[in-house]
Parts: C-alpha cells; structure tokens; sequence
C-alpha cells in the first residue's frame, strides 16, 4: 500500500480515487500527494527542489521568488516525432499525425510505467482550463513524479484545492457527470533504494500521447513544458480540438489582445502563428504608434464558441505565460520584462549570472561572466550560446499589468479579426486581407512557416502549418479544415471574425528583416481595425487585399519607401512557386479535403496566371 502524505487533500470522488489507486499500482511511488495550490506548498516544493539541485533560487532583490533550471540537453521542447494521437480508427488521426493501436499504445506504455515512480511522490494536481465558474468548467487531473511540473503548472493553470471540491461538489449535485481528463505524466527515472536523484531526471525514450475518443492523455519520458504541463498543448489543444469539433467550437492556437484606437473603439484580435513565431509578443505589444492601446487576453491558446448574439467568443484557458526567453528585452517586450521582473517565475535553459540574475541572448546588460544552460563557464566571447534557442520563462498571467480585464470573463471576448502568420523569408508580403471566411480558411490551411527551436529537429525548414496547429490537431487535419468551413457556413458569416495573413519575417537581400516588428507591428493592428471600419484603403491583388499605396501608417517609421514597398509587395513568381508546394499538401487529404480549397486553389492559379 503507498502511503499518502500528511499534506493530502484527498478526494471523495470515487472515480477520481479509483484512476489515482490504480496508477499507484502501476508506478509504485512512494508517496502520493494531493496538491493544494498554496503558498506553503509552493515554499515545499521549490525547496525540495532546491535540495535536488534541480532549482537554484535567484536572488530575491532582483527576482523574488523566482528559480532557475537547466534541463538534460536532450530534452529541451516539443518531440514531435514522439507524439501520438491513438484514435481507435487510424484514419481519424489523418495524415498528420502518428498514430498507433490504443490497446497496442497502452500495453507499450502500462511496460515503460511499470515501477516508473520508485522513489518519488507521485503529485495528484487537480486543474481547470478556463475558469472554474465557467457554464462546463473544463477539468483535468495530473498525475506526476515531477516536482518542477507540479511547480510550474500552478503558474500555468488553475490547480489545487478549490478545483478538486468543485469537481466533487458538482459530481454530488449534477444528475449529468462531470467531465475530467485523466492526464498522467512520468520522467521516467525510477530511483533505487538509496539512489540519488539527478537534477533533471528523464528518459531517452519519450511518448506524448493523446486517446482522443477516452479524452485522456499518457505522457513519459520528458519533463519539458510542453510534453509535461497536460493541461497546455496535451489537453486545451489536442483532447480539447477534439471536443470542440464534436461539440461545435474552436480550441486553437492563439493569442488573444485587446486593441483600443485613439477615438476609443476597442477591438479583439485573435492570432494564431507556429511556436516561436511571435504570439507571446504580440500579444504583449507596447504599440509605437500614438493613443494606441494593447491589452493582452491570451498569448497561447484560445477556445471560441459561437455566443448568443451569434459572433465567435474567445477565452484564454490558461493562467500563465509560458515565453520563448531569447530575443526578450526592454525594447521588445517591456510588458514580459515588467511581468517576469516582478517574480515567482521559473526560468529554464538561460544563463545563470554570478549576482544570481538570469540572461539570455537579446537581453539587455551583457554579463562579463554567466554559467550557461549547459552549466559551462560563458563569457561573451563564448563560441557557444548562454541560452537553449528555445529557453523559456514561466510567468503568472496576473502579474501582467497590462492583462484586459476581461481576461477574468468566462464568457471571454467577441473576436473581431483573426490573423495567421509565420516565418517567410520571402513570398508573403506583410499584411493580406482575406476576401471571405473560405478564403481566410484556405490562407490558414495553405499556411507556411520555418522550423523552429520549439520543436526537436532541424531549424528554417518550410513547411505547411495549417492554422499554426500542425503539431496540436487531435484529428483528421481534413475533417479540421471541414470544421472550419463550417463554422462559417453554419452561423452568419458577417458575424464572424474577418481574417488575415501577416509575415513579420520577410527579408531583404543582405538576409535581415525587412520589417521593424515587436512595436511597430501595432501599424498592422490599426491597418486592420480601419478595414473593419471601412476606414483604410486596399487594392486587391491575386492572393487578396493588401494595403492601398499610402493606407499603411508609417509615420515615423524608421525605413525606406523602398523597404516598405518590399515588405508589402505581392511577387507573381515567388508565388507561382508556391502553387506546386500547395497541391502537393492538399493531396495529402484525398477526398478528405474540402472541395471548395481546390476551387480557391484553382482561382488562385487563375488570378496568379498559373
Ligand atoms: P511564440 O512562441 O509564438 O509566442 O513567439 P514569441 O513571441 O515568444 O517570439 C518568438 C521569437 O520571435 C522571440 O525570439 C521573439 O523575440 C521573436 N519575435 C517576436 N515577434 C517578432 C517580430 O515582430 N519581429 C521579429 N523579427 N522577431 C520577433
Ligand atoms: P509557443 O508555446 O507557441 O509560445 O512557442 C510553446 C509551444 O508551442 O511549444
Ligand atoms: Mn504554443
Ligand atoms: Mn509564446
């Protein structure tokens, strides 16, 4: 029998007590701990963590309560290659995904759990994505032998106490049963009697994998944010997109923002780019231009629902800011510098200063000296970086300052534009208006990005990311474009969000940046709110409206007409190029691509003179 710890909350939720029982079996922890959520558990654990060399405080004047870590160096992000979606039926994984058998997956991995927790505590965190109060509160229960996992996601979600009594007290009134997704997560690294643990325990072999039809999810091998927070990309956006097709909503990867003009009118932008391609930014954006106003919502995940007065709601199911480190700075984020500078944050894979500060390439203040992420001397000569490319932050939501106060809605906010975007070198100008929401689907669909460090494996390579979900669709990818054509056709379209393309990566011939970006990116935003205004100009070219000569506010701005120019130009042949790329990717889905993206295609060759 495995002891449970005097810390215990413990449930009397027979479901939840009988999942928790039987995983004990399983790993053979030894302790179970039911987490609270509170301030002396946090004390607890970070100093255990502390202990086992796995957090060095930072120091309190320059960031209270704040803690770095450095991980394995082979576990630093998504592992794409190692992530499942296990439909019963191969063919409802798509083309997209990896798929293997459930029972084949369960009876692989009930191997690799075995014992897996000897050693440690296995952590019980109870969770809601979304508010707790919300119409159908959307529950989760972690199970983890990770300290730094339960640590970080009480910065990420909504954990503790609070959520496991609301499950049971719904689970006593309700006559309907209260859904709550079993998410079990392990390092893999059991410890033998005496053993002492390592720093950033994992294992080489790693499954991230999602049981759509069960909405459950089985995690091993890997404790980075990613595969190991579940209630982030494992449930709001896999198990999640799964229901949200079933149910008739949208669970996507996006930022929310508030946008107010110097008249006061206020605007919802949601934006959905690839990981590492500017969401977290945007999302925070301090606009240059003035009397105008950003308030961040979101800066991950966005859920949306067709609300009563028929337009597309969005909320932010998370609690926290889990940012890309690199490229932060005063200049081009102040709002994450002010958010993190404020505390009770984890830092993971930066550089470790000798004042017990963190650094990272970009970041103001160069330090002579810093131990970086690899734990090695580093000084700016280094040959090597300080920092992982894809080292992160982990922030409370509520410390943002400028964080809407609709945030704190559960009904969340009427979504007025939707921008796609990634990283092109070339080819896609800076803004594009879609001319309705099938083309704005196809545009999403027909996305492309280069690679990025947020994921495992090679770096700048192109590749399509529909709707920057490639990596988070728990289905079809054809049967998601489906969906998404559908929410246009099965509410009234005018309602509905209108929708966008923007690349703030183009580059001109000596390889740098066209564009300024970060806040100079609200010149975008004001470019699209006068659209719905019917304020600001465009000219339709082949691929769809783009700003008119002279409708782009570049006051001030600090680059050439020509370079202006370049960032908004429409290249016929660069896009002819792209044609090719794009059938290719729709034969992937055979019949189960919607028809009308061959008619947009097939229009847009026409227009192109393809
Ligand atoms: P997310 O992963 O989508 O949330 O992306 P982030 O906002 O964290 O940004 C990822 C990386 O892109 C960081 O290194 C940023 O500094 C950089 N970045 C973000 N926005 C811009 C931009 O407008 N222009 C350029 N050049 N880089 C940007
Ligand atoms: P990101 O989030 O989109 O902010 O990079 C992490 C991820 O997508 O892996
Ligand atoms: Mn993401
Ligand atoms: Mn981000």
């Amino acid at each position: 029998m495995t002891a449970t710890t005097e810390t215990s909350a413990a449930t009397t939720h027979q479901g939840i007590l009988a999942w928790v029982n039987e995983i004990a079996e399983l790993t053979q922890p030894d302790s179970i701990h039911w987490c609270t959520g509170s301030d002396e558990e946090w004390e607890q654990l970070t100093s255990a963590l502390e202990g086992t060399g796995t957090f060095t405080r930072l120091n309190p004047e320059i960031k209270p309560n704040s803690f770095y870590a450095a991980s394995d160096p082979t576990d630093v992000a998504r592992v794409e290659d190692r992530t499942y979606i296990c439909s019963v039926d191969e063919k409802d994984c798509g083309p997209t995904n990896n798929w293997m058998d459930p029972e084949e997956m369960k009876t692989l991995m009930r191997g690799l759990y075995a014992g897996c927790m000897k050693g440690r505590t296995m952590y019980v965190i109870p969770f809601v994505m979304g508010h707790l109060d919300a119409e159908k509160p959307m529950f989760g229960i972690e199970l983890t032998d990770s300290a730094y996992v339960t640590v970080s996601m009480r910065v990420m979600a909504r954990m503790g106490t609070e959520v496991l009594r609301r499950i049971e007290e719904l689970a006593a009134n309700g006559t309907e049963d209260v859904q709550w997704v079993p998410a079990l997560h392990s390092v893999g690294k059991p410890l033998a009697d005496g053993e002492a643990d390592v720093a950033w325990p994992c294992n080489d072999t790693k499954y991230i994998v999602q049981f759509p039809e069960e909405r459950m999810i089985w995690s091993f091998g890997s404790g980075y944010g990613g595969n190991a927070l579940l209630g982030k990309k494992c449930y709001a956006l896999r198990i999640a997109s799964v229901m949200a097709r079933d149910e008739g909503w949208m669970a996507e990867h996006m930022l929310i923002l508030k946008l107010t003009s110097p008249h006061g009118v206020t605007k919802y932008i949601a934006a959905a780019f690839p990981s590492a391609c500017g969401k977290t930014n945007l999302a925070m954006l301090k606009p240059t231009i003035p009397g105008w106003k950003v308030e961040a919502i979101g800066d991950d995940i966005a859920w949306m629902r067709i609300g009563e007065d028929g337009r597309l709601w969005a909320v932010n199911p998370e609690f926290g800011f889990f940012g890309v480190a690199p490229g932060t700075n005063e200049h081009t984020n102040p709002n994450a510098m002010a958010t993190i500078n404020k505390g009770n944050s984890v830092f993971t894979n930066v550089a470790l200063t000798e004042d017990g500060d963190v650094w990272w390439e970009g970041l103001e203040n160069t330090p002579a000296r810093a131990t970086s992420w690899k734990g090695q001397p580093w000084t700016p000569d280094s040959e090597e970086l300080s920092s992982h490319p894809n080292s992160r932050y982990c922030t409370p939501i509520k410390q943002c300052d400028m964080l809407a106060a609709e945030y704190d809605d559960p009904r969340g906010v009427p979504i007025d534009a939707i921008l796609f975007g990634g990283r092109r070198k070339t080819t896609i100008p800076l803004v594009t208006e879609a001319r309705d929401w099938t083309h704005g689907t196809f545009m999403g669909a027909t996305l492309s990005s280069e690679t990025t460090a947020a994921a495992v494996g090679a770096v700048g390579i192109v590749r399509r990311d529909p709707m920057a979900m490639l990596p988070f669709i728990g289905y079809n990818a054809g049967d998601y474009f489906t969906h998404w054509i559908n929410m246009g056709k099965d509410n009234d379209e005018s309602k509905m969000p209108r929708i966008f393309y923007v690349n703030w990566f183009r580059r001109d011939e000596d390889g740098g940046f066209l564009w300024p970006g970060f806040g100079e990116n609200s010149r975008v935003l004001k470019w699209v709110i006068e659209r719905l205004e019917g304020q600001a100009a465009a000219v339709e070219t082949p691929i769809g409206h783009v700003p008119a000569p002279g409708a782009l506010d570049v006051d001030g701005l600090d680059m050439t007409p020509a370079a202006i120019e370049a960032a908004l130009a429409v290249d016929v042949e660069e896009w002819k190029a792209e044609i090719p790329q794009i059938t290719e990717w729709f034969e992937k889905f055979g019949d189960d691509l919607p028809a009308v993206f061959w008619t947009e295609l097939d229009g847009l060759k026409e227009r192109l003179g393809a």
